[in-house]
């Protein structure tokens, strides 16, 4: 059975936000439901109908995404839905191949999204791209190694978020370029992150906030939620919910990291989702007492393989020739010599031999710079036809730092 496709228009907002709702079990407060309309990009919808009743959906936010040494537009997927009564009928199949062309005649040569879960959507090429990190740390065990960065002309003030977006909006614009993964927030965007009513706090109390700053300006904040409370004995024993720390430079990383680890009253900080490179951990002389959990974050699907290899830096020179396998998209399934080195990339067809064959996700599993490379070849997953050209193709799409989102689309 098949289901048209198409666009929503604003009237049919309404059933199109029910079809999430229904698959996720999770009905949002109206005031994020308006924040979340705001946010969506009618023209970039899409709805499969089965008869009047929409069954399934998703949709496309534009985003401004960092990858090695630049920034792309890339197709951030979300609202990825489907009805419970039309599940395993190949609803969501037609969907994303739709989405995939779709995002390609719009020039668009990345695409990613965040997972529900981790089995989706390798069968439509997406690859594992990058990886978080959540942890728990014991402010009585958290002090920082020797040579610690400090800046005497840093303070730290205590601000009212909502007060201060403006300072956060700049400072976030300012270091979005730094890390792979990470991607411009329209103020729509900001609207859900400094979201506050009591539906937004989720039992963690009002958002909180503590910026770094000099005579210049802000150089870093935190944005945070405290739980407090007490044990039986009387001693406190609050914790501290981190929901984001940026800083413009290592001094006011490290100062933001000891007003977090060091508040009165808490005997814990939590993080939900840091780089796996974060730099706290180097910052850490015990760095044990992280106790992290590790989870897979972006997922990347290179649309065109081509556009995508040559629109990205390359941290060491390479010249291969590789064979795509790509049954959802077959435009990329050929063979490609990619030429980069430190000033700049070539993606061209060809019809030589191989030194490589890989699935497209693979590609994307490896283009933000996360070394996927190498662990799937190690497993066996890659076809290397010329002794060591996985190595130094994985060694040239590395990058430092490591893939990082950081905010859930
Ligand atoms: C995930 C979801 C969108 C799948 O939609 P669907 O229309 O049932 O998917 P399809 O019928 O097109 O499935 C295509 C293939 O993917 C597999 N698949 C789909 N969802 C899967 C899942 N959650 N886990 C494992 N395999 C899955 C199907 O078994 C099928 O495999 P096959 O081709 O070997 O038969 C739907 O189950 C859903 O809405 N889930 C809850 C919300 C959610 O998690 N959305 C994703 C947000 S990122």
């Amino acid at each position: 059975m098949t289901y048209p496709i198409r666009p929503i228009d604003e009237s049919e907002w309404t059933a199109f936000a029910r079809v999430n709702e229904e698959a996720f079990g999770w009905t949002p407060h109206p005031q994020q439901a308006e924040r979340y309309k705001a946010q969506t990009e009618f023209d970039r919808t899409l709805a499969a109908f089965d008869g009047d009743t929409i069954a399934g959906v998703t949709a496309v936010f534009s985003l401004t995404m960092t990858v090695p040494g630049r920034q792309l537009p890339v197709a951030g997927v979300t609202a990825v839905s489907v009805l419970a009564s039309h599940r395993r009928r190949g609803v969501l199949s037609s969907l994303m191949r739709r989405q995939l062309n779709d995002i390609r005649e719009r020039g668009e040569s990345v695409a990613a999204l965040y997972a529900s879960e981790s089995l989706i959507y390798g069968r439509y090429g997406y690859g594992r791209a990058a990886s978080e990190l959540s942890f728990t740390i014991d402010k009585h065990r958290s002090a920082f190694a020797p040579g610690a960065p400090q800046d005497p002309s840093l303070r730290l003030r205590v601000v009212v978020p909502a007060e201060v977006r403006g300072d956060l909006e700049k400072l976030f614009a300012a270091v979005v370029t730094r890390r792979p993964g990470r991607y411009e927030r329209r103020p729509e965007f900001w609207d859900s992150v400094l979201a506050d009513e009591e539906h937004d706090q989720r039992g963690n109390g009002p958002m909180r906030s503590i910026v770094a700053e000099d005579d210049h300006g802000v150089r870093g904040y935190a944005l945070f939620r405290i739980k407090s409370s007490w044990d039986e004995a009387g001693i406190p024993n609050g914790t501290l919910k981190l929901q984001e720390l940026e800083a413009a430079d290592p001094a006011a990383y490290a100062l933001l990291w000891r007003s977090v680890l060091d508040r009165d009253l808490v005997s814990k900080v939590e993080t939900y989702g840091r780089p796996v490179d974060d730099p706290l951990i180097a910052l850490l002389a015990d760095t044990r007492q992280l106790r992290a959990r590790w989870a897979d974050e972006l997922w990347v699907r290179l649309v065109e393989v081509d556009r995508a290899l040559a629109e990205r830096a390359y941290a060491a020179p390479v010249d291969v020739v590789i064979e795509v396998e790509d049954d959802v998209c077959p435009w990329n399934a050929r063979r490609w010599r990619l030429t980069a080195d430190l000033t700049g990339a070539e993606c061209k067809p060809v019809d030589e031999e191989p030194d490589i064959t890989l699935p497209v996700a693979a590609l994307g599993s490896a283009y933000l710079g996360d070394g996927m490379l190498g662990e799937q070849f190690e497993a066996g997953l890659l076809r290397e036809h010329s002794a060591g050209a996985v190595h130094r193709l994985a060694t040239a799409l590395s990058w430092s730092p490591k893939p990082w989102a950081g905010l859930t689309f």
